[in-house]
């Protein structure tokens, strides 16, 4: 088992399956979707193994779906980050949103920089929602910055500049799916090197503390070799 913090990615998938099987509109599985994110990021920062939780919210190929859900999806991250911003400085965690911020609208971009403001000294967990995130668009503009010195750190510091997280991006650990499929979508895909991928059939509205229990057990029980072979093996 691995007791270092550990940098944890979620692909929250299934929101809009968990609506339909209630006979409800999508955006009601996102609303849903948005209260499951609650209880994750609370449970996270309780677990006390994590130091790092990125959520992808809304990616850069999402614009595509109807501008009904693109616009109710906008407002449930202006509610949640209204709502958990305070609870965030109680609970000493800090909140970044990485990705575009440009296509966004004026008052969700306050809202942000507010959040991100009032957060900024949480020591205990850092949250980031990843918003207009696209992991290729991200490598190409970091890539552009260009770096005669270019080595694998300095692309993370670069990479971390691209989204505007201000800070070196870090590998991700231990990344989750939910909703069944099995696939990255253009989600850090720089950062997920060596990633242990956790992929499960429950529809993200669905999954709450105990599933991300349960991952974290299936991640201290699998044996990572980063490529090299294990000690008692040679
Ligand atoms: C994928 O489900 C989910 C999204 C595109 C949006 C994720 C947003 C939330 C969970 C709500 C807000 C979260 C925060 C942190 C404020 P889908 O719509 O593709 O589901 P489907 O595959 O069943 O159609």
């Amino acid at each position: 088992m691995n007791h270092n913090k550990i940098h944890v990615g979620i692909i929250m998938d299934g929101n809009g399956r968990w609506a339909r099987r209630r006979g409800l509109p999508r955006p009601a599985g996102h609303a849903a979707g948005a209260k499951s994110a609650r209880a994750v990021v609370e449970a996270a920062a309780e677990s006390g193994r994590i130091d790092w939780l990125t959520l992808y919210a809304f990616s850069s190929d999402n614009w595509q779906r109807p501008a009904e859900e693109v616009d109710a999806l906008m407002g449930l991250f202006h509610d949640y980050l209204r709502r958990e911003t305070p609870r965030c400085v109680e609970n000493g965690i800090r909140l970044r949103v990485v990705g575009r911020r440009d296509r966004l609208s004026l008052s969700l971009v306050e809202r942000i920089e507010a959040s991100e403001k009032a957060t900024a000294g949480g020591r205990r967990m850092t949250l980031r929602l990843a918003v207009d995130y696209s992991a290729r668009d991200l490598i190409v503009k970091a890539a552009e910055r260009g770096d005669p010195d270019l080595c694998r750190e300095r692309f993370s510091e670069l990479l971390g500049e691209a989204m505007g997280c201000g800070e070196p991006t870090k590998d991700v650990d231990l990344l989750i799916r939910t909703g069944g499929e099995q696939r990255l979508s253009d989600f850090m895909l720089w950062e997920c090197a060596y990633a242990e991928l956790y992929f499960t059939r429950v529809l993200w509205p669905d999954f709450g503390a105990a599933q991300l229990r349960e991952a974290l057990a299936d991640y201290g029980r699998r044996e990572r070799r980063f490529g090299r072979v294990l000690r008692e093996a040679v």
